[in-house]
């Protein structure tokens, strides 16, 4: 028993990490299955199904390998177990026999003792199935642990402020930010976004545009510097309280599988009927809802009807007039549009963006012309700020971009 104690408590803490790996592997799998299914065109369109099947085998081929680990390792502790009782009961015969042969022992003596032996033994060959049963629940309590430990976003202890209504004056004060240590994105940011004034933010892809969006967003969080909303430090104040005034179009926007009407009124589910004809009306997704049979009700997603990105930027449009936010950040939100639908949206954003603090970032210059100041962003810096007006008598870089689009 003892000799059997001493293998199950290696085979045991051997076994754990296996499972536990198993649980992270499983994820890694599924996930990249997952991206290759939403994937399938750009993998088609590049003949790369060779590739991916390979990826997905290398994961399949460690998880296999993972699982046979495992289960090899507990096959050898059940033959263990097995082996080891066997070898005891040879002895036990063997010697069993020879005593009573020698009539030092009585048959019967004999008997009840192997029989008792069997109650013993048989709890301990349980006990290694159980055990492996054991260390993968307790693999899968370590992976829970992991996940339970993260931190989460809207930490009370620190996020204390709630923010009752906000006018929505929010200040940049020397922010600077990166995502991975020591190459800075954002380099001493200072601007103020008075009260229902329009920001538009231009620049170079990858300058750092949507990352200003993201910390007044509060998606990231500053590493030095801070973002102040009406005179209060951004990191202090409670998420929820902050967001549930805040409106977004995204770069990528991201609609969920159900009818087009959920998905507009997915910030305020109890919104009224007028509201939402009101906001599908402003970002005129009535212009292709009235083809569909069922107009707003008909499901868009896997199940249903696939949309074309300016259809699915309209939906996300609409989202944000009927969300009704103090401040809001328009990212490339009108980037997927036709110069016709374009110019009826504005009319509508400039609607949604009076009377609200309002970040734009915008390509085609000629969507920001109205703004009340313009950043023009470069390598994570402000290289220029001002008006349309004032910008473009400056010559500087936006008279660069804006002429150069101007000739196209
Ligand atoms: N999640 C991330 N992790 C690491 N680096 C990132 C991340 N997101 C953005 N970056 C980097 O930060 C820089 C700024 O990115 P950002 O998305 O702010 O650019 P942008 O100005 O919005 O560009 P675009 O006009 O193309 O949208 C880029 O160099 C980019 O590579
Ligand atoms: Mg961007």
């Amino acid at each position: 028993m003892a000799v059997f104690g001493v293998i199950s408590f290696k085979a045991f803490s051997y076994i754990r990490p296996v499972f536990r790996e198993r649980g992270q592997l499983n994820a890694e799998v599924t996930g990249r299955l997952t991206e290759t299914l939403n994937g399938v065109r750009v993998i088609k369109g590049f003949n790369a199904e060779d590739q991916e099947i390979k990826t997905f085998e290398v994961g399949v081929e460690k998880l296999y390998l993972n699982v046979k680990k495992s289960l090899t390792s507990t096959s050898l502790l059940t033959s263990s177990a097995t082996f080891l009782i066997g070898l005891a009961t040879v002895g036990i015969m063997g010697l069993g026999g020879y005593y009573v042969i020698n009539d030092s022992m009585t048959m019967g003596d004999l008997i009840s003792f192997v029989l008792f032996l069997g109650f013993v033994t048989f709890p301990i060959v349980q006990m290694s199935n159980i055990g492996s049963q054991l260390t993968e629940a307790f693999a899968g309590l370590d992976r829970t642990e992991e996940i339970m430990n993260t931190a989460i976003e809207d930490d009370g202890s620190i996020r204390t402020i709630k923010l009752d209504e906000i006018k929505g004056d929010i200040i940049f004060n020397d922010v600077s930010f990166a995502y991975e240590e020591g190459k800075p994105v954002l380099k001493n940011i200072n601007f103020t976004a008075p009260v229902g004034s329009v920001t538009a933010l231009v620049g170079t892809s990858g300058s750092g545009k949507t990352t200003i969006a993201g910390l007044a967003a509060t998606f990231l969080n500053p590493d030095s510097g801070t973002i102040t909303v009406d005179g209060v430090d951004l990191t202090k104040v409670s998420l929820n309280s902050y967001r549930s005034q805040l409106g977004v179009v995204l770069q990528d926007d991201f609609l969920f599988e159900g009818t087009i009407r959920e998905n507009i009124l997915f910030p305020r589910p109890h919104a009224t009927e007028e509201e939402l004809i009101n906001a599908v009306k402003g970002a005129f997704v009535q212009e292709f809802t009235d083809r569909f049979e069922k107009g707003l009700d008909t499901v868009i997603g896997e199940r249903g009807v696939k949309l074309s990105g300016g259809q699915r930027q309209r939906i996300a449009i609409a989202r944000a007039i009927l969300a009704n936010p103090r401040i809001l950040i328009l990212d490339e939100a009108t980037s997927n549009l036709d110069t016709e639908s374009e110019s009826y949206i504005q009319e509508s954003l400039r609607s949604l963006m009076s009377g609200r603090t309002t970040f734009v970032i915008a390509h085609r210059l000629s969507t920001i012309r109205q703004a009340n100041q313009i950043l023009v962003i470069e390598n994570g810096e402000i290289e220029e700020r001002g008006k349309h007006d004032e910008l473009i008598e400056k010559k500087g870089r936006y008279f660069q971009l804006y002429t150069y689009q101007a000739r196209i």
